[in-house]
Formats: structure tokens, C-alpha cells, sequence
């Protein structure tokens, strides 16, 4: 797949309608989990979507920790290499903590699978998982989120936060690229 100018993304989830959606969904987490929470953003995907969710925790009334791991299932290519691998740990002790545990796609479902295992082995208390999107049709391990932002198709989706290649990360929507 070429690398597209971004007027030639086609939107998927607009800035707005982003907006929207993190709002809801931080008003719910904030009712299901009312003490403080440590939110784990898994970089580098999340970013952009936890430093929105953050501060809509903060407008409803929960505050929250953050801490970043790296994880990576990813090359450069649009397929998972099947094996996560961390490469870069916590700062925090997880011990007895409430965790919100943030990433942008949950796809095979193996990145995800691999952060709750690792936070639990650890002693986290609880873990609840917040997902900016979730692509259902190529999961491959038995796991569901706790929060969810949008489900999509069977799509390569940028922006928001999602690269292709490295790049896209910075765009405010979300969408798809044109074919080749
Ligand atoms: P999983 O382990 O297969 O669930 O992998 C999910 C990870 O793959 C996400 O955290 C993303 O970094 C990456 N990923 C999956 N689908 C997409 C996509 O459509 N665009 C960009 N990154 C994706
Ligand atoms: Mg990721």
C-alpha cells in the first residue's frame, strides 16, 4: 500500500465524532470503577486516544494515574507478527491496583491477552480493558473488552493516534486508506 496524502483518507470516524464517543465512555467507566484507577496506556498506538480519555475522566469526576508500556506485535507491515513482545515496561507497581488497561485496536486479541496476563501476574487487583476500536473478524484469542469505542470491519485503519508504517499518527479523524 502507497503512502497517501491525508486528504486522501477516507474518514471513518470524524473528530467529532470521536469526541462524542470518549465522553460517553469515560461517564461509564466512571460509574462502573468510582475509585482511583491507574490507567496503563500500551504505546505507541493509544496515545492520542488516552490523553483524550484522561481528561474526560477528569470532567466526569475521576481522576486517574497513568503510566505507558510498549508493546509490539507489529513491524512495519499491516500484519501481526503473532508474538507480543514488551519493550518498554511500567515505572508504576501495579500491586493491589484498580487498572484501566488502554490500547487502540483489539484485533487478534493477543496484545491485549498478553497485557492483562502480564498486570495480573503482578498483582494487580482488577483489570478492565478500554478500547478505542475493536475488530472483531480476526480475533484469535478468546478475549472481549470491557469499553469499547467503535467496532469496525475487517479494515486497515489510520489517525487518531494509528499508524501506517509510522506515519498517520497525528491525523484527528479516523480512516481508511485508498487501495492501491
Ligand atoms: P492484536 O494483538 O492483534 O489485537 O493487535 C492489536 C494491535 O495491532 C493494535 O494495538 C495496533 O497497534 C495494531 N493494529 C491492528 N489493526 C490495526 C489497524 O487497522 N491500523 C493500525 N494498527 C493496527
Ligand atoms: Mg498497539
Amino acid at each position: 500500500m502507497a503512502i497517501s496524502t491525508s486528504s486522501a483518507i477516507n474518514v471513518l470516524f470524524s473528530e467529532e465524532e470521536i469526541a462524542r464517543r470518549v465522553e460517553v465512555l469515560a461517564r461509564e467507566i466512571c460509574s462502573d470503577e468510582p475509585g482511583e484507577l491507574l490507567v496503563v496506556v500500551v504505546l505507541k498506538g493509544s496515545f492520542v486516544f488516552a490523553a483524550d480519555l484522561i481528561r474526560a475522566l477528569e470532567r466526569v469526576g475521576a481522576s486517574a494515574q497513568v503510566d505507558f508500556v510498549t508493546l509490539s506485535s507489529y513491524g512495519v507491515g499491516k500484519k501481526s507478527t503473532g508474538t507480543v513482545t514488551l519493550t518498554h515496561d511500567l515505572v508504576e507497581d501495579v500491586k493491589g491496583r484498580s487498572i484501566l488497561l488502554v490500547d487502540d485496536i483489539l484485533e487478534s486479541g493477543r496484545t491485549m491477552a498478553f497485557a492483562r496476563k502480564t498486570l495480573l501476574e503482578r498483582g494487580a487487583d482488577s483489570v478492565k480493558t478500554c478500547l478505542l476500536l475493536d475488530k472483531p473478524a480476526n480475533r484469535k484469542v478468546d478475549i472481549e473488552a470491557d469499553y469499547v469505542g467503535f467496532s469496525i470491519g475487517d479494515e486497515f485503519v489510520v489517525g487518531y493516534g494509528l499508524d501506517y508504517a509510522h506515519r498517520y499518527r497525528g491525523l484527528p479523524f479516523i480512516g481508511t486508506l485508498p487501495a492501491d
